[in-house]
Order: structure tokens, then C-alpha cells, then sequence
């Protein structure tokens, strides 16, 4: 008896031991999706090539220049300017009124087409005809197709007009498709409706609005964040730029303030597009690769974070 009761003893140690492995095992695939899921974010940016494979199966670059604003000469002069700094990502959009300006800029920069990612949106008051919109857009860029086509706002006919954007995938004049401004509730109700999952979602972040929810619920899904206002956008980038944390960074590390905020986003995994009439901010914009935040600065910059919406969508 007093055998076969330590005989059961050790028998219930193995049990507990091979109970342990096996969960073991299990947590370890956990972390392993844990992994997968990361690897949508900051760990799926290239930071050699500075590009994200989306899940359309297109690179895209993972800094570019945001156009909001800017018109005609302006606008011409500052694509040029990027180009010829080595900027292959360009953010539009119908409502800014400049699609034109762009697709002019890229024809005549001598830089060959495919080198060049071009993002452009479907406005809300697009979506009742959204081919014709479609159409609008790729004969305003004329440069052939379109890389990334996003609804700018959620909005009546959204669900339809992205059908109608899935066709252009299918047709070819359009490579991938996404939306902007949807956040948690939005994508819930949205992505069921849909065949081809978003391959990016372009938000409002900057350190004072960080959405740090969103993110990373976005980025689980195997969908690329790109923030716009990455400096708080015009009319606060003072503020921003001044902010005595952001300060201090910048100059431990020889940086400016606009530099450690883009790197900030970058290390976030999130895309960045500051917008910019300026060749010396353009270039100062490209200058992003040659430091890195530790985890303290990372940290110090999340808490300055006080859910400050810059707009209203
Ligand atoms: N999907 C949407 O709903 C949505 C909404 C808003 C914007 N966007 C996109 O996001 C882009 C970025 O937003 P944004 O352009 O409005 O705002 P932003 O990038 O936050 O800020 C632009 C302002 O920052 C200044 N700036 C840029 N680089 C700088 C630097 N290195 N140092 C100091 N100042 C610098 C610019 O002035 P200078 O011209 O003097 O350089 C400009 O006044 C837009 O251009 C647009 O493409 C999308």
C-alpha cells in the first residue's frame, strides 16, 4: 500500500509535469500569435528597404508626404521636392482638391511610376457613384493606376462604393484599398460587409492623440495604420513641437522635434505623412533612419497622451 501510494505520487508528478509541458506548448503558440499579430505592426516594417508588405501583396513605403492644402505651384514644387529626396510615398485624396498637381509632379519627376506609391480617397459625397468617382480619380492623377484608394470617411454608401472599389482591385486600375477615419466600432460593422479586407486604415495620431486601442486592434487584423496630423497639423505644431518632453528627446539625440515624433510612429508601427511645403522640412522629414528610441523615450512620449482630437473626424 505504501508503495503503490508513493508509486502514485510520482505517477501524479509526471501527470502534473506532462500537464505543465503541454500547456507550456500551448502558451508558447499563443505567444507565437501573439508574434504574428506584432509582426503587422512596427515588426513588419522593413526598416532597410523603409517599406511594409501590405496584405494585398504590395510594398508600400512607410514615409511620405502628406499633400492636405496644399494647391497648384505649391503643391507641384513640394511632390517635386520629395521625389527628389527620395520620398515614393504620396497621400491625396478628391476632397484636397489636388489630384491634378500630382499626377503632373510624378509624370514630369523622372522617377519611373512603379517607384512611386500614390495614395488617393473617395469622398462621402463620391459614394452614389463611386466608379465615376473611381474614374475621376485615375483621369485627375493620370498616371495609369492608382496604389491605394481609401474611403476618406465613413459615410451613407460607404459598404457599396467599397464593393465598387473591390471591382477595381479585379480590374486592375486600382492595387489596394483601404478606408480612413474608422475606428473599433466602425471596422466591426464594416468588415463583414466586405471581400477584400482593408490593407490600410488611415487615422488622426500624433503624441497628444495616440489611439492607442485602435492600433493595435487595427494592426491585429493584418491591416496597416497610417497617422495623419503626425504633427498635430496646421495650427499646432507650435504646441506640439515645443512640447518640453518631445524637446528633450530631441536633443539628447541631435534630432529635431518633428524627427523624433515621425520616429515615434515608426517604432509604433505606424506609417507616417507629414505634410510640407518646405524643402528643408521635406528633407528633415526624410531623416529618420539614423536613431532609435529606447523604450523609456517610447514610453515617455505615450504618456503625453490626452485623447486631443485635432478635427473632427
Ligand atoms: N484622412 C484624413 O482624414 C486626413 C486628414 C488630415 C490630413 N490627412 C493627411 O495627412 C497629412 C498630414 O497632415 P497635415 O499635413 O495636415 O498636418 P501635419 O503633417 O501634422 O503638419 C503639417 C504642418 O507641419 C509643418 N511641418 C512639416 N514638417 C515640419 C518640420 N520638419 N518641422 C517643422 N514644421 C514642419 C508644415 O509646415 P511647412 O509647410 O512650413 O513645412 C505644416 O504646417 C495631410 O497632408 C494629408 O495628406 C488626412
Amino acid at each position: 500500500m505504501k508503495i503503490r501510494g508513493r508509486t502514485a505520487v510520482i505517477l501524479f508528478g509526471i501527470v502534473l509535469l506532462i500537464v505543465g509541458f503541454s500547456s507550456y506548448g500551448a502558451f508558447s503558440e499563443t505567444g507565437n500569435m501573439e508574434k504574428e499579430a506584432a509582426a503587422n505592426g512596427a515588426d513588419a516594417f522593413n526598416f532597410e528597404t523603409r517599406t511594409v508588405m501590405l496584405n494585398s501583396g504590395h510594398e508600400m513605403p512607410i514615409y511620405g508626404l502628406g499633400t492636405y492644402s496644399l494647391h497648384d505651384d505649391v503643391c507641384r514644387n513640394s511632390v517635386t521636392a520629395a521625389l527628389n529626396r527620395g520620398v515614393r510615398l504620396i497621400d491625396t485624396a478628391h476632397a484636397y482638391g489636388n489630384e491634378k498637381e500630382i499626377g503632373e509632379a510624378i509624370r514630369n519627376s523622372g522617377v519611373p511610376r512603379e517607384e512611386i506609391f500614390v495614395i488617393t480617397k473617395l469622398y462621402p459625397n463620391q459614394f452614389s457613384n463611386p466608379e465615376a468617382a473611381i474614374e475621376e480619380a485615375l483621369q485627375n492623377l493620370d498616371i495609369g493606376y492608382i496604389d491605394m484608394l481609401l474611403l476618406h470617411h465613413p459615410g451613407t454608401g460607404d459598404v457599396e462604393a467599397y464593393h465598387a472599389m473591390e471591382k477595381a482591385v479585379e480590374e486592375g486600375t486600382v492595387r489596394s484599398i483601404g478606408l480612413s477615419n474608422w475606428y473599433v466600432e466602425e471596422l466591426e460593422e464594416f468588415l463583414p460587409q466586405v471581400t477584400i479586407p482593408p490593407a490600410l486604415v488611415q487615422n488622426e495620431i500624433h503624441p497628444y492623440y495616440q489611439e492607442n486601442d485602435v492600433i493595435p486592434y487595427i494592426q491585429e487584423k493584418g491591416i496597416v495604420v497610417q497617422g495623419w496630423y503626425p504633427l498635430g497639423g496646421r495650427g499646432h505644431t507650435a504646441e506640439l513641437l515645443g512640447d518640453p518632453v518631445i524637446s528633450e528627446i530631441a536633443s539628447a539625440h541631435g534630432k529635431s522635434s518633428a524627427q523624433v515624433i515621425l520616429r515615434w510612429n515608426l517604432q509604433k508601427g505606424v506609417v507616417v505623412i507629414p505634410g510640407s511645403s518646405n524643402p528643408d522640412h521635406i528633407q528633415e522629414n526624410t531623416e529618420l533612419f539614423d536613431f532609435e528610441l529606447t523604450d523609456d523615450e517610447m514610453e515617455r512620449i505615450n504618456g503625453l497622451d490626452r485623447n486631443e482630437k485635432h478635427d473632427w473626424y
